[in-house]
């Protein structure tokens, strides 16, 4: 299924042109399909077939509450990093039992709402927080349900900000920590021991690092049960890489044949958190050109969105595809496409072959994740509307903000 496509010429979301989009709504605006939303979660979930599985989205890489809503009608659990993720959860009519809560910070605060919530489990990160943990759940007399989020010394080979199953990184605990942990974590009296927990990076493009974890996991699961501690759950987090230009994808079917082969018949439930891989691709940035400025060393298209709206290309030097919404037959030259933010790394993409005219509507591709969710108000940029697009149908998903709510919280000297 194609999500975007040429209609006459016109590029559109599902059947609606973004040209109408761009007219309703304005510009910058994130334009999201829900067809592709279901598609990819279907094709994620179906790949497990009818072994006992959970996918828990991972809310981090777009919370819109229409996104998360869209995907707890399909019956998917959610990953969160935060109180406020929850709540997001919450309010999207998702299921605090199909939660599953991970990070290296969480508060008290927190630990004490998802409690009360009745989350499924907490991916704990280190023996300082399975302490914590122990300790909240006492003072509102419950046990929490956990998980250790092991750190399986494994490389994969994706953008060193996003790598985070290595040694070094703040992630998880110990490889040879975790036996002695799990002990300790069985011995407390308001902890429960569920499951293990996994996520070695995001965007990676081979199967290997994901087969290399599982194979280190298992053998602690395995450890473990002759132990006597047996867990129910395995949590393999997320990390499926997306194609945004032209990079290898693996496909849910390869990657849960090989995890399934792995797992055998230990009776596991498996659990994963998929972010990138059900919305990546998913949504767009439409954007419009206000400025064209030809230099005798560049060319700059200057458009009206910008860094605060997709931090990628400048935090991790992420190529986005950009498509003219109308295509010209005009000759082309190569433009860096460039926001009006005050700095030389606001750019959102470079050296790209287009026929370009000022008022021009461009498609950044590819913005269905951690494009929004990573937005800002740098320069008192409000943040750009979101659309969801079902069929033929827009919905205004988010309002764009207006500059006055950006001071609303802020107040003078007396
Ligand atoms: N589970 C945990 C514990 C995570 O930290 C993450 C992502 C995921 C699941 C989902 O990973 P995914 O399936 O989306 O790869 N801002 C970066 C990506 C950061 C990912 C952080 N953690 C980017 O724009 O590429």
């Amino acid at each position: 299924m194609t999500a975007f496509d040429y209609r006459d010429g016109e590029l559109a979301a599902e059947e609606v042109p973004l040209a109408e989009i761009a007219a309703r709504f304005g510009t910058p605006c994130f334009v999201y399909s829900r067809a592709a939303i279901e598609s990819a979660f279907r094709r994620f979930d179906s790949a497990f077939g009818i072994r006992d599985h959970l996918v828990c989205y991972a809310v981090k890489a777009n919370a819109n509450l229409a996104v998360l809503n869209i995907l707890a009608r399909l019956g998917s659990g959610f990953d969160v990093v935060s109180g406020g993720e929850l709540l997001r959860v919450i309010a999207a009519g998702g299921d605090a039992a199909k939660v599953v809560f991970s990070g290296v910070g969480k508060s008290e605060a927190e630990m004490r709402q998802a409690l009360e919530r009745g989350i499924r489990c907490f991916n704990v990160e280190s023996a300082s927080e399975l302490d914590r943990l122990d300790a909240v759940a006492g003072r509102v007399g419950m046990r929490a349900p956990v998980s250790l989020r092991v750190n399986p010394d494994v490389d994969a080979k994706t953008h060193p900000y996003i790598s985070t199953g290595l040694r070094e990184n703040k992630f998880g605990i110990a490889f040879d920590d975790a036996l002695a942990l799990y002990r300790h974590a069985a011995s407390r009296s308001h902890i429960s021991v569920r499951g293990i927990d996994l996520h070695i990076g995001s965007q990676i493009e081979g199967l290997a690092p994901h087969v290399e974890s599982a194979q280190k996991a298992l053998v602690l699961v395995d450890r473990l049960a002759a132990d006597g501690i047996r867990l129910e759950h395995i949590d393999f987090g997320g990390g499926l890489g997306i194609r945004y230009r032209d990079e290898e994808t693996v496909d849910p079917y390869e990657y849960a044949f090989a995890i399934l082969r792995l797992v055998g018949n230990r009776p596991l439930q498996l659990i994963f958190e998929p972010g990138r891989f059900l919305v990546g691709n998913a949504g767009l940035l439409l954007t419009r050109v206000e400025y064209l400025k030809r230099g005798t060393e560049r060319n700059f298209a200057i458009v009206d969105a910008a860094m605060n709206d997709l931090l990628r290309p400048a935090l991790y030097d992420a190529w986005h595809g950009v498509c003219a919404v109308r295509a010209r037959p005009t000759p082309s030259r190569l433009w860096q496409i460039v926001g009006p933010v005050c700095e030389s790394a606001d750019f959102l993409a470079r050296d790209r072959d287009l026929a370009l005219e000022e008022g021009d509507l461009l498609a950044i591709l590819s913005a269905g994740a951690y494009a929004m969710s990573m937005s800002s108000n740098y320069n008192s940029r409000p943040r750009a509307a979101e659309v969801v697009v079902d069929g033929k149908s827009a919905h205004l998903v988010r309002h764009r903000e207006t500059p006055e709510e950006l001071f609303e919280r802020e107040s003078l000297l007396p």
